[in-house]
């Protein structure tokens, strides 16, 4: 007669201390990074209608959140500009007096130790809202990866500790490494958006940022969702190509990817929580239909489980909070 045998898994739950002692991930304000947007203008301070605790903030309001983000010891912010003004190559991403270099040069100053990443894309600078040029209905290739090129080298310039291309253009890594190296700053690491698919999670940053296509969609440049294996080319390509971060975009719906990726590359992969994942989050949280400190802590600690080493978050400052017991 056969004897049915069970193992007992609840010994290891049976206190706080024994679960904190077998606890397998653990999340720290040091993997987080904070995104901010900085927008043209005097004594700004716009909040996102779409994004509740999320603002615009012009140069002469920045350092409020700056200081905040620096006193909660999150060590890294990503920055986005929002220019006055936009044209058909997006001039003001490049310009060495564009609102991401001036931002940069102005945390810098004030914070050195603060890692400064400068988002490096066309999308928020064009007239059509694209993330490269456009001919046509087309977004090309090749010649829009001169002016990323370009882009970056500027933000270097500015003081920008790590460069993040999120433009999905192929070739954007070893085209901005190349550029960097020959201005003489090899030693600035590329964050590359790498596995970056065409999300309609990214609608609330396109409130916040102003960039959304003025025709078409990015589904020519920006992954399938329903795509698997093309992840693993994608980070491959950008490993070739000299990455030294890899960011999965967005996070929660593609945890697989993120596992995926972590599996079979060796570079420090970031989650990218984007917009969508956090409007949803505070949506039902104004609501009353969620705890909002409970599902956030959880699903960053998901993201982290799932193989980042790194999380972009609008919820970075009250996770910090909350970390600390505040
Ligand atoms: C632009 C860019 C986008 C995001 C980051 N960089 C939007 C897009 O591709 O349309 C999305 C971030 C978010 O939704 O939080 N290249
Ligand atoms: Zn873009």
């Amino acid at each position: 007669m056969t004897q049915l045998q069970f193992r007992r898994n609840r010994r290891l739950r049976t206190s706080k201390t024994m679960r904190s002692m077998v606890r397998e991930t653990i999340l720290h304000k040091e993997d987080f990074i904070y995104p901010m947007f900085v927008i043209e203008g005097e004594n700004v301070k716009n909040e996102v209608s779409s994004m509740p605790g999320i603002h615009q903030f012009s140069l002469d309001r920045l350092m409020e959140e700056v200081d905040e983000v620096v006193s909660l010891g999150i060590p890294s912010v990503i920055l986005f500009g929002i220019p006055s003004e936009k044209d058909a190559t997006g001039t003001g991403a490049f310009d060495e007096e564009g609102i991401v270099q001036r931002a940069t040069r102005l945390i810098k100053e004030k914070h050195p130790d603060l890692v400064v990443i400068a988002d490096t894309c066309l999308c928020e600078f064009t007239d059509h809202g694209h993330c490269g040029v456009v001919h046509g209905d087309e977004v090309l290739n090749d010649p829009s990866l001169e002016l990323l090129a370009k882009t970056a080298v500027s933000q270097a310039k500015a003081g920008a500790d790590i460069i993040a291309p999120s433009n999905m253009m192929d070739g954007f890594v070893i085209a901005i490494r190349q550029a960097l190296d020959e201005a003489g700053f090899e030693n600035v690491p590329i964050m590359s958006y790498a596995v970056k698919y065409a999300s309609a999670y990214y609608g609330p940053f396109r409130d916040a940022a102003d960039s959304a296509p003025q025709f078409g969609d990015r589904k020519t440049y920006q992954m399938d969702p329903a795509n698997r294996m093309e992840a693993l080319r994608e980070a491959e390509s950008d490993v070739m190509e000299g990455a030294d971060f890899l960011i999965v975009k967005p996070a929660l719906s593609y945890l697989d990817i993120m596992r995926d990726v972590k599996n079979n590359v060796l570079l420090p992969v970031v989650a990218y929580n984007v917009s969508g994942e956090y409007s949803m989050v505070k949506a039902a949280a104004a609501n009353g239909w969620i705890n909002e400190k409970e599902i956030v802590l959880e699903t960053l600690t998901s993201m982290k489980r799932a193989g980042a080493d790194l999380i972009l978050t609008y919820h970075a400052k009250d996770a910090a909070r909350w970390l600390e017991g505040k």
